[in-house]
Parts: structure tokens; sequence; C-alpha cells
């Protein structure tokens, strides 16, 4: 440690950064342009320079860097993806990776950074601000959904009205053919968007990894609804759930023990990742992306800037990636009244 420990000009970070960079790293979300908007416009508004890193911790450690202002971020906040990039770096999480970024950071003078993503992205910035004593903001940009810290992430919105729209159709051919559909979503360790989605398009059950049904069970249910009347169904599977070896083979188990029903399989994939931002994942992006700013210049460091009843916080980056989902019982209840 104390071989990469740098003081100097970073001694007097306790005075306001002067020059930012920002970064969005691990999978992208729609909103991420949005968020990098409001982080340029706001250091711009505040005097500051900033500078855009390409590739997230990959572009760090090489030094891919570009001065931003204001008219660099025109005409994005509508858009998907993110125009600086991003990537998942296994370099960044070796000392030796983060030296060389430190050593980039040095030279193009740049004294605080803010980084948008997930759980991963705030892993290393967590070690490479305190390696380093170098001021993080995070901002959290996942359609998962999984962070804690804050009640929502940047592109959970677009992804489950993403998510539904796509149900909505599927809907329509399985009730044309009385077909059981089974619609994998994204969200590895996370049913967020399962559940919301599932209650949001009407399914008839719900698997997520949170919690574990069990085959046996699903298809009670399944021959229950049957039974009640229904002609066709739709259960919406986060990719993590654990219930089957795939949702392929699931299809197989179902389609054996539930003859009545042709069962079908659609995954929807990266999909849910792209596309234009919902409002609500604009204003959101917006308001983090100020908030992060703020926060440094209020002196904040190694924290991620959060939205907690509507109102915009900070937690320190150990506390939002600790832990495990929580699952909302509510929501489960309202799934199984809503699909009887
Ligand atoms: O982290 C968001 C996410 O979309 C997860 O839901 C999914 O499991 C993963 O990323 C997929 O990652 P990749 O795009 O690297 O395949």
């Amino acid at each position: 440690m104390p071989d990469l420990y740098f003081k100097s000009s970073f001694t007097a970070m306790d005075q306001s950064p002067r020059k930012i960079g920002v970064l969005t790293s691990g999978g992208d979300s729609p909103g991420m342009n949005a968020a990098l908007r409001a982080v340029v416009r706001s250091c711009a508004y505040h005097g500051l320079e900033c500078v855009g890193i390409y590739r997230g911790y990959e572009g760090l450690r090489e030094g891919d860097f570009k001065e931003l202002d204001a008219r660099s971020v025109k005409n994005i906040i509508n858009r998907g993806g993110t125009f600086l990039k991003s990537a998942r770096s296994k370099e960044f999480f070796t000392k030796e990776g983060r030296l060389q970024a430190f050593n980039h950071l040095k030279q193009a003078s740049i004294d605080a950074l803010v980084v948008i993503g997930g759980d991963g992205t705030f892993a290393g910035a967590a070690v490479f601000s305190k390696e380093f004593n170098f001021p993080i903001v995070g901002i959290p940009g996942t359609i998962d959904n999984d962070i804690n810290g804050t009640d929502f992430t940047i592109g959970y919105d677009t992804a489950l009205n993403t998510v539904v729209e796509a149900i909505d159709k599927i809907r329509d051919t399985a009730n044309s053919h009385n077909r059981l559909f089974l619609v994998e979503v994204m969200g590895r360790d996370a049913g967020d968007i399962a559940l919301n989605a599932g209650i949001g398009a009407g399914a008839e059950e719900i698997l997520i990894p949170e919690e574990d049904l069990g085959k046996d069970r699903l298809l009670e249910s399944l021959k229950r609804s049957k039974k009640s009347g229904k002609t066709s169904s739709i259960v919406v599977v986060s990719e993590g759930d654990q219930i089957g070896k795939n949702i392929f083979e699931l299809a197989k188990f179902i389609e054996e023990n539930l003859t009545e029903y042709e069962v079908r399989v659609t995954v929807l994939g990266h999909i849910q990742r792209g596309g234009a931002p919902s409002c609500y994942d604009r204003v959101l992006a917006s308001r983090l992306g100020v908030g992060a700013v703020d926060a440094l210049l209020r002196g904040e460091k190694n924290v991620m800037i959060g939205i907690v009843h509507n109102k915009v916080t900070s937690v320190p980056f150990e506390q939002a990636i600790k832990g495990e989902n929580e699952l909302d019982r509510e929501l489960i209840r309202v799934a199984d009244i809503t699909s009887f």
C-alpha cells in the first residue's frame, strides 16, 4: 500500500476539485447518457473542467480521455447506451492496473472521478479510492435495480417498460394458440425486473432467484389456473432463478407434465438494455448527475449518490454493494392475488 499511496496534490483534496473525470462501466443501461450529460453540464455550470473517460476502467488504465464541455453532450438525453462506451475490466482489479489508471489521472491533472455503473463498478471504485486517497463518487446505472442505498437505479424503469411491451405482444399470440409461454428476463442475482414486469404484464407465475417456488408447486399452480378457465399462460422467469437447469429444460418438464398446453420459450436478452430512456430514467439520471458533482464539491468521497423516498442521498460504496437483494413480500402477494 505505501508504495502506491499518493499524497502531494491530493492532500489538499479537502479543497474542491477543479477537474473531474467521468466514466461508465459494467453493463450499460438506458439513461447513462442522460447522467453523463448532467455531470458534464454540472461541471460547466460550476466552472470545473470535465474529462470523459472511454470504455470504463479499461480506458482509465489506458488514458483514453477526452475533454468535454457543455456542448459535447448535446442531443444525447434521449439516446440509449453510453456515448463513452462501457466495459467490464479485469485488469483494473489488479494493483498494477490500478496504478496505471492512477498515473493517467495524475498526468491529466484530474482530481476527482464520477463513476456510473453497478456493484462491480463500485467495488473497483471503493478499492481505488482508498488505495490512492482519491475522491470518487458513484451513480447507480444498471437495469437490475440490485444496488442498496437507492430505491431505483438508472435504466430499470426503461427496462421494465421494454419487458412489459414485449410480454403484451407475446400474450396476443399465446392467447390465439392457447399456449403457455416462458419468458426469460434479465437479473442475474435480483428478481426486481421479473417481479415488477410480471405484475405489470399480468403473468400467471413469476420465478425469481430470491425465492424457490419448486417445480411441483409451479405445476400445481399452472394446473389450477388451467382448471379455472384460463386458456393461455405467461410465466416470467428471472435469468438468476434456480428452479430448473435452464429455461428450456423447465419448458420440457412442464410440457411433459401438463399435456394440455403447448409450451414456448422467449428469452428477451439484451433488448432489455437498449432503447430510449423513459422520462423517469432521464429525470433520475439528471438528478443523480447533478447530485454527484454537488457531493464532490461538498468534499464527499467514496460514496454513491442514490434516491431514497424521492430525495437525493449518499451512502458509502461498501453499503451500496453489500448484502442480499431484499424480497418485497407485498409485491409477491399482489402477484399471487392478481393472477388468481
Ligand atoms: O448487469 C446487468 C445485466 O444486464 C444482467 O442483468 C445480466 O446478467 C448481465 O448484465 C449480462 O451481462 P453481459 O452483457 O456482459 O452479457
